[in-house]
């Protein structure tokens, strides 16, 4: 079964009063990542490696395949009819498609291509995205009002990994669902319906070189884990949140990236990271934290809002909460 087939189905017989909307948006946003997929494996045959000199929003140095990726989205998605607004993390400000209205009604979020600093070197990058409806009752013209909505309102968010092979997770709110692009018919195939992560795992996912600069919580619980008592963990980081979160939520465990003495606020970002693959965890079964409350019920008061996270296997995140509130 394709993905698009797969969207359609569940929706007509869990949504049927439904009118096809989403479903026409997703599949905007799989031939988008089909396009990235295909520019990321011949990423070493033409001139697309390396960076463009620029730097982003976030500070962070703009690679070609970023612009490239953040192009396909954004033309893809300018070609449906019911998205009235796409935020970018590459781009300052949301670009508005259509005015939002009953037709146009959907806004997408997304970062276009994550973990670009692997890019050059053949490591696994992903792209991530969100989907929210306008709010009713306010005016279309309050853009902001509309963007700045918590996880919870989310009608769809999923996530793509490019690597040995490309795997798109998606949710609805009625489970998460991967397909493996067949690169023989260019179509997403189902290959693991109704995904649940494992409730615990004994693998941990943090960059910690930057432990010196955790709260005391967060270096306790490091401490921990390298205890006999805790039993043996392993440790995993990839560097590319969609792959380090792709293998938690497979095999279980815990991926996180608390606030530093550099990053007081977190380094990853609460619409297009944080909110998406909270999403996802915890319609797998799974939970996200930002060490005081569910990802999905933070306020967002700014478009490129960083957060700290935590998320992963429901009983390994309640065990970093043993040990660190923020
Ligand atoms: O958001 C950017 C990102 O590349 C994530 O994909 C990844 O999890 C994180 O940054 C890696 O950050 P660091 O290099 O500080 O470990």
């Amino acid at each position: 079964m394709t993905i698009e087939q797969h969207i359609q189905e569940r929706q007509r017989v869990l949504h049927p009063e439904a009118t096809g909307q989403l479903t026409m948006l997703l599949s905007a946003i799989t031939l988008a990542t089909k396009i990235i997929a295909d520019h990321v494996r011949r990423a070493g045959l033409v001139d697309i490696l390396g960076c463009t000199g620029q730097t982003n929003v976030q500070g962070e140095i703009v690679q070609k395949l970023d612009i490239i990726a953040n192009e396909t989205i954004a033309r893809c998605l300018g070609y449906r009819d019911n998205v009235g607004i796409m935020v970018s993390e590459e781009d300052d400000e949301p670009r508005i498609l259509k005015e939002l209205s009953s037709k146009a009604k959907y806004i997408v979020l997304f970062d276009p291509l994550d973990g670009s600093s692997n890019i050059d070197v053949n490591v696994s990058i992903g792209t991530i995205f969100s989907v929210l409806q306008r709010r009713r009752g306010v005016e279309a013209g309050k853009v902001m009002d509309h963007i700045l909505q918590p996880g919870l309102k989310q009608v769809a968010s999923g996530y793509v990994i490019y690597s040995s092979s490309t795997v798109m997770a998606y949710t609805t709110g009625d489970g998460v669902h991967m397909f493996t692009l067949d690169p023989s018919i260019g179509a997403y195939r189902l290959s693991r319906e109704s995904v649940t992560m494992p409730p615990g795992g004994k693998t941990y996912s943090v960059n910690e070189a930057y432990r010196s600069q955790f709260p005391d919580g967060i270096q306790e619980y490091l401490e921990w884990v390298k205890t006999d008592e805790a039993g043996g963990y392993g440790l995993r980081y990839i560097g590319s949140l969609v792959a380090d979160f792709h293998r938690t939520l497979l095999k279980g465990g815990v991926f996180l990236y608390p606030p530093t003495k550099k990053t007081p606020q977190g380094k990853l970002r609460l619409l297009y990271e944080a909110n998406p693959l909270a999403f996802i965890a915890e319609q797998a079964g799974g939970a996200a934290t930002n060490g005081r409350q569910r990802i999905l019920k933070v306020e967002p008061t700014a478009l490129h809002e960083r957060t700290p996270l935590v998320i992963g296997s429901k009983a390994e995140v309640d065990r970093v909460l043993s040990f660190w509130r923020a």
